[in-house]
């Protein structure tokens, strides 16, 4: 009889459920939205990236629809070969335009965009210096490249100014953040790190994943909040969180797009986006433009949940955006915290090691525009229910 080559799996699954890290997916009956049905039951949803409701907006819907009878389901190509439409360069033409950058490139994720980006702007011979909370698609995309990784302390310029100024100056390096922190909610250190970069010629990136459509005008981002036009040279986002749909992007130069339309892997080697999901984006930079209220509303629902969060006594670290981390410490006590607030009817997502560090295990929350008060109010309810009988707060 053959044995089985994968048997080391189960071992590795039996011992996330010997630690109680071992999670099966939640799956969502119906849309992705405030409040809605997962695993058949209803739940205030605090655990999506949706900060503006454009998953089920009536606009982005219609202009879905419009370009899946106009265009078809998908473009059957990567996008160097017959993969691009004109619905793909009106997109890139309009995200160019809403960064202020002379071009953009879409790739298919945010993942994909930072992993492209990366590993073909960096070579062997380069040096990549990068905060240690940046994203997993930051990291995967600085092995590819294969040049050397050095990692500064989270939000540590003066560690991150040590590095570049031990490296020669004509060494080619790239300094990199997170606009947002996914995990924690805090912001780069941007101005800080442009200042860096100025000084010793680096190549400045940020990674604006959890910032396009929350910080900044109209949703431009962190390089608009901390009026850095000009100064950062790779500014990748995603069309995945705020904007409602799937998708990701690098604004820069001309030449920065072209080189990635020559060099970045996932641009030439994976298909293109189905022209629908080209229209939903575009459609989405409308509503930021022309629908600003549900910017406002996301803020002011972020201030009320910090707040009521902070009143019941939870360590909720140092965010500055509607990310709010609840913070516990052990693993399995974020996961028991919650698995708890999903029974009193609260959907907040444990994250453990290795996605946060060992100590930081949390419940990660996530308001959005469309959570009314009493939906906020009733999660707050929950926590603090759950939080007494846990023994946190
Ligand atoms: C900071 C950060 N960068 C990049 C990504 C990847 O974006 P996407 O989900 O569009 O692939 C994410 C999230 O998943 C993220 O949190």
């Amino acid at each position: 009889m053959r044995q089985n080559p994968l048997g080391y799996l189960d071992e590795a699954l039996n011992d996330l459920r010997r630690q109680g890290l071992y999670r099966q997916l939640r799956v969502l009956d119906g849309e992705q939205a405030a409040s809605t049905s997962i695993d058949h039951r209803q739940v205030v949803n605090l655990s999506s990236n949706n900060y503006l409701g454009l998953t089920t907006h009536p606009t982005l819907r219609a202009r879905a629809l419009e370009a899946l009878q106009a265009f078809g389901v998908g473009t059957g190509s990567v996008r160097p070969i017959a993969g691009t439409m004109a619905i793909h360069m009106e997109l890139e033409r309009r995200l160019a335009v809403f960064k202020h950058t002379e071009a953009a490139v879409v790739f298919q994720s945010g993942f994909t965009a930072n992993a492209g980006t990366v590993s073909s702007l960096l070579g062997r011979e380069d040096v990549i210096v990068s905060d240690e909370l940046n994203h997993a698609s930051i990291i995967d995309g600085a092995r590819l490249s294969r040049a050397t990784i050095k990692v500064f302390p989270h939000r540590n310029v003066a560690a991150a100014r040590e590095i570049v100024a031990a490296l020669p100056r004509e060494q080619r390096k790239l300094l990199i953040t997170d606009g947002v922190f996914s995990m924690d909610g805090d912001l780069g250190s941007l101005p800080e790190l442009c200042d860096l970069a100025d000084e010793f010629g680096c190549i400045m990136m940020v990674d604006d994943a959890h910032a396009s459509g929350v910080f900044g005008r109209a949703g431009r981002g962190t390089v608009d909040h901390f009026g850095l036009h000009g100064r950062v040279d790779v500014q990748v986002g995603t069309l995945s969180k705020a904007l409602g749909a799937l998708g990701g992007y690098v604004a820069g130069s001309k030449a920065l797009v072209d080189f990635l339309y020559h060099r970045a892997r996932p641009f030439l080697f994976s298909t293109s986006h189905p022209p629908s999901v080209a229209a939903t984006c575009i459609a989405a930079l409308d509503v930021l433009e022309q629908e600003p209220q549900w910017m406002e509303r996301l803020w002011a629902n972020t201030r009320f949940f910090k707040a009521g969060l902070e009143s019941l006594g939870f360590n909720i670290g140092v965010s500055e955006s509607p990310i709010t981390p609840v913070i516990v410490g052990d693993g399995a006590r974020a996961m028991t915290l919650s698995d708890k607030l999903f029974a009193a009817g609260v959907f907040a997502q444990g994250i453990g090691f290795p996605t946060v560090p060992q100590g930081k295990a949390r419940v990660r929350t996530i308001v959005t525009a469309t959570h009314s008060e009493d939906e906020l109010q009733f999660a707050l309810d929950a926590f603090k229910q759950v939080g007494t009988e846990l023994g946190i707060i």
